[in-house]
């Protein structure tokens, strides 16, 4: 296969950026009255209008082109049919097969996966309905009360952005906290909010390997045990792995083990067991709702043709400003409270998927990859960063979240989307002045996603959404999205620089700064 510099549609975008760069949207929008027709496509409750970008129908026409040249339709099929489109590690990647609840088969080393996920499903409904029907009682005999998250990345930030965005759906008597970081003032605060009568927690970690995570089940382990003042705490303790055998060996019995498997990342696994605190709290009707959501956009991603595909489309988009404007950046910016931690779930699924430089051929590219993800909370982010989207030397692509119908005030809520779409506005027209100080150049690209309410549907839909752009980029890049060796450097050095913390080792492997570092931290933490 060419490579992707290579292949006549970049050669040609290449050539077009050349004759479009320096066109105004602003002149678009006046030439043509039905621009927002033209580039804006529905599809359930979301809108997505992508007509404030540096785009002609000619720019679409040749970035699908760009995306049938790379072969996405091929890639597409492999991701859906289980294929091993996570080639480094020889195997699928079957998110999409989580939230596909239409009882067919699929078939994974000469096993129906399909099956596995029912049985799963199954066990998380009797589960939840257990706990919030209080039959699934502590160690006192209380009913549980207190649910707690135990784990990072891709086993944390899933579930605490879909329970935060999802909290008018959840039942009231149950709280749901998160212990992450291994820093220990974040579990000292969870443990005094919770009671430790009524506590459930769950240890989510599809290796059951994660230092953060183990070292944080131990020592709130002791805690309960010497709160409760019993050794058995097994009714206060559940745990979701796709490694049961280290979960058993750590003492927890096989009933209170909840399966995940190798085919999902943990990036992409919210959709599996590892979505059981948002099970728990909006209970396991509205869990398949979010299922259902997030498969009516991959019924959408796997069936429409690109020039009407929202991912495929925002995945192009993305493409065109990081590659052909040499833009690495792209701010996402919710005005939606309940999506106040997407940012931070966009940036694992989207950097940890992407930030890559090895080609699936075993070669490095020289082009730019995955984006650098920055962004916060609509009015908040426009009192902080957006002054340099507006003035700023960078050009920076953003992607509005609006919901239409908000859960209280109607007033605050008219303002809310008044600000962005203001904020949108003036990122295209910006102002011109004599004064330099006062000039916004303007003819800043953005996109809103403008969804009606945001329910377990919808949200399912958007994350989808966003899965399926981030891959519709890796595969155009073609680099594999799906593998994360990049994080294993750092895991490997920690123990031995953690001996020499602790006096285990001497200093003398160790770089000079390290080692400075090492010898400040010995003294100063006395
Ligand atoms: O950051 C690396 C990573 O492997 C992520 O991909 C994953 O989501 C996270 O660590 C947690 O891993 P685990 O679920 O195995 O504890």
């Amino acid at each position: 296969m060419k490579k992707l510099p290579e292949l006549p549609s970049w050669q040609t975008l290449q050539h077009h950026y050349q004759t479009i760069a320096d066109h105004s949207m602003q002149e678009w929008f006046a030439t043509d009255s039905k621009r927002f027709a033209h580039f804006s496509l529905k599809l359930d409750d979301i809108l997505l209008d992508f007509s404030k970008n540096r785009i002609n129908p000619e720019t679409i026409s040749l970035l699908v082109k760009l995306a049938e040249e790379a072969k996405l339709s091929e890639y597409r099929d492999t991701l859906f049919s289980g294929g091993p489109i996570n080639a480094t590690e020889n195997r699928p990647a079957l998110h999409t097969a989580l939230r596909d609840r239409h009882n067919k088969s699929l078939m994974v080393d000469g096993r129906n996966v399909m099956k596995d996920i029912q049985a799963e499903l199954h066990k998380m409904q009797v589960f939840t309905d257990q706990v919030r029907e209080n039959s699934w009682r502590g160690a006192t005999g209380k009913p549980i009360r207190d649910i707690v998250n135990i784990g990072i990345g891709g086993s944390h930030l899933g579930p605490l952005m879909v329970t935060h965005a999802l909290k008018d759906d959840a039942d009231p008597r149950f709280q749901c906290h998160f212990i992450s970081n291994i820093d220990g003032a974040q579990l000292h605060r969870v443990l005094q909010k919770i009671d430790p009568e009524q506590t459930l927690f769950i240890i989510s970690s599809k290796s059951f390997t994660t230092p953060e995570t183990l070292s944080n089940a131990r020592l709130i382990e002791q805690w309960l045990r010497d709160k409760l003042n019993t050794t058995d705490i097994s009714q206060h303790r559940v745990a979701i792995t796709a490694a049961p055998e280290k979960a058993k060996k750590w003492g927890i019995q096989e009933s209170h083990i909840f399966s995940m498997w190798d085919w999902v990342g943990g990036r992409y696994s919210v959709w599996s067991a590892i979505g059981l605190p948002i099970a728990l709290m909006i209970g396991m009707e509205k869990f398949y709702e979010f299922l259902d959501g997030a498969h009516e956009m991959d019924v959408h991603f796997k069936e429409s043709e690109f020039s009407q595909n929202m991912p495929v489309l925002l995945g192009l988009l993305g493409i065109w400003y990081i590659n052909f404007f040499g833009c690495p950046h792209q701010a996402i910016v919710p005005y939606a409270d309940e999506l106040n931690y997407f940012r931070e779930y966009i940036q694992q699924v989207d950097m940890e998927s992407n930030g890559k430089s090895a080609t699936r051929a075993n070669t490095l590219v020289d082009y730019m990859t995955g984006p650098i993800i920055l962004g916060e909370q609509g009015c908040d982010s426009q009192h902080s960063f957006f002054q340099l989207l507006h003035q700023g030397p960078h050009f920076i692509p953003v992607d509005f979240i609006l919901a239409a119908k908000g859960n209280h005030f109607q007033e605050q809520q008219d303002m809310l989307i008044a600000s962005a779409l203001s904020q949108a506005q003036a990122l295209m027209i910006g102002r011109h002045d004599l004064a330099n100080h006062k000039m916004i150049p303007g003819n800043r690209p953005s996109n809103i996603l403008f969804i009606k309410k945001i329910t377990p549907r919808s949200l399912g839909m958007l994350m989808a959404l966003y899965e399926h752009k981030i891959f519709v980029q890796g595969i155009i890049w073609n680099i594999n999205s799906f593998d994360q060796w990049g994080v294993e450097l750092g895991k490997h050095l920690l123990p031995d620089i953690l001996d020499h913390l602790q006096n285990k080792k001497e200093n003398h492997k160790q770089d000079s700064s390290t080692a400075g570092l090492i010898q400040h931290y010995k003294s100063d933490s006395k």
